[in-house]
């Protein structure tokens, strides 16, 4: 696909690096077995191989726990909401989420308040696009168990003040659960500066790893339980599953491949530099913003290039459905676009755009100036497809 335009780096980021690519293939050429806690050489090094990727996790997430332990694997984002959702939660909990949430956050609530496990309830945001802090503060309640917010939305693009609701879920007792999944490799995540007690990464998006591998970052003191139960490897004579990091929050054998690919991803990231990439990133996240701001009839939503942005920028031309623009993106500009609500529909009914969504472009590190100003063409030659003709 030569002349592709990738703009889709929200969903997975593509392409991915190719030490990525080769350290997958090195791992089932040369040491692919289950890691388990067997004692012949492969074992040992596909074992080795894990816990070097918990230990660059963690300290790329600076966990106050100091225990790469609770760097635990699973298959991502989703999956670790998931657990972290109901492994926390007890009956007669209240949860405090926005409006801004993913429905891998969205989804479990609903499904946990529809069982009468739980009551939740969903802070707004701005019209920038902002939660404000205290309305998450006037929201905690005494059943009160976990506040679950959105780092940066993959709608939007806008970075949530972390540290600042941070600061009010530790003052308040309350588990403060953070979903990573957009800023994880974008922007640095630091657990103990930020208050942050557990948070979900995904692999495949700015992490620059492949799909099928995410998990948690378990800080200390978080009363998060199993919610899955099966094989670890160690103690296999105990009956209940095991207490201890990782296997709390693990089950089965580990996606060491992914495993893998993760860790190329990570060095890569670290190579080039997090701030040398993101500062690549929002300049053409600038670009482009701008340029589609300048077009007679498209709205940008709550797009910008500060520190409080992700390189995400949506909008829409005049009345044209969402997908029609994203389908003439494609077919017409080979531009590769995401369009709908974005698994985020509360999102959308904030800004208006709901049920219909809007397109979405997602700036990764691969993409270049040219990208961007091609994007702003197109869509300068689509909005004049809907103006109004001159008699
Ligand atoms: C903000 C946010 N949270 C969670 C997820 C879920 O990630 P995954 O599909 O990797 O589980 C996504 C994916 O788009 C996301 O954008």
């Amino acid at each position: 696909m030569p002349d592709l335009i990738y703009l889709d780096n929200a969903a997975t980021a593509f392409p991915k690096p190719s030490s990525m690519i080769d350290s997958m293939a090195q791992f089932y050429r040369e040491y692919g077995v289950n890691p388990g806690r067997s004692g012949y050489d492969l074992a040992v090094e596909a074992g080795l191989l894990i816990d070097r990727a918990r230990r660059t996790l963690d300290t790329f997430f600076n966990n106050p726990a100091h225990d790469y332990n609770r760097l635990t694997f699973g298959n991502n984002a989703s999956d670790a909401l998931n657990l972290i959702i109901q492994g926390i939660c007890r009956p007669g909990d209240h949860v405090v989420s926005t409006k801004l949430e993913h429905n891998s956050v969205l989804r479990p609530l609903y499904e946990m308040q529809e069982r009468g496990v739980i009551t939740h309830e969903l802070v707004p945001f701005d019209t920038d696009g902002f939660v404000d802090p205290e309305q998450i503060a006037r929201r905690i309640k005494d059943d009160t168990r976990l506040v679950v917010v959105n780092h940066g939305s993959n709608v939007l693009g806008t970075v949530q003040p972390i540290a600042e609701i941070g600061r009010i879920c530790r003052e308040r007792g309350v588990t403060f659960a953070v979903d990573v999944a957009q800023t994880a490799g974008v922007i640095p995540i630091d657990m103990a500066a930020m208050q942050i007690d557990v948070l979900a990464f995904t692999g495949h998006k700015s992490l620059m790893g492949p799909t099928g591998i995410g998990g948690l970052a378990v800080g200390p003191d978080v009363p998060i339980r199993s919610t899955r139960w099966g094989g670890t490897g160690v103690k296999s004579a105990v009956r209940t599953h095991l207490e201890e990091f990782p296997f709390r929050c693990e089950i089965g054998t580990a996606n060491t491949i992914g495993i893998a690919g993760l860790q190329a991803g990570l060095e890569w990231i670290t190579e080039r530099g997090i701030n040398r990439i993101r500062e690549h990133e929002m300049e053409l996240t600038r670009i482009l913003t701008e340029g589609l701001q300048d077009i007679a009839g498209v709205t940008v939503y709550c797009a910008g290039w500060s520190d409080r942005h992700l390189p995400v920028v949506t909008c829409n031309v005049a009345d044209m459905e969402a997908g029609e623009t994203g389908m003439i993106l494609d077919v017409e500009y080979d531009i590769a676009t995401r369009t709908g609500l974005h698994c985020a529909p509360l999102a959308h009914v904030g800004i208006g755009t709901a049920p219909k969504g809007a397109v979405r472009f997602a700036i990764g590190p691969f993409n270049t100036e040219e990208h961007v100003r091609t994007a702003v063409e197109a869509m300068q030659e689509i909005s004049v497809l809907r103006q109004p003709r001159s008699a």
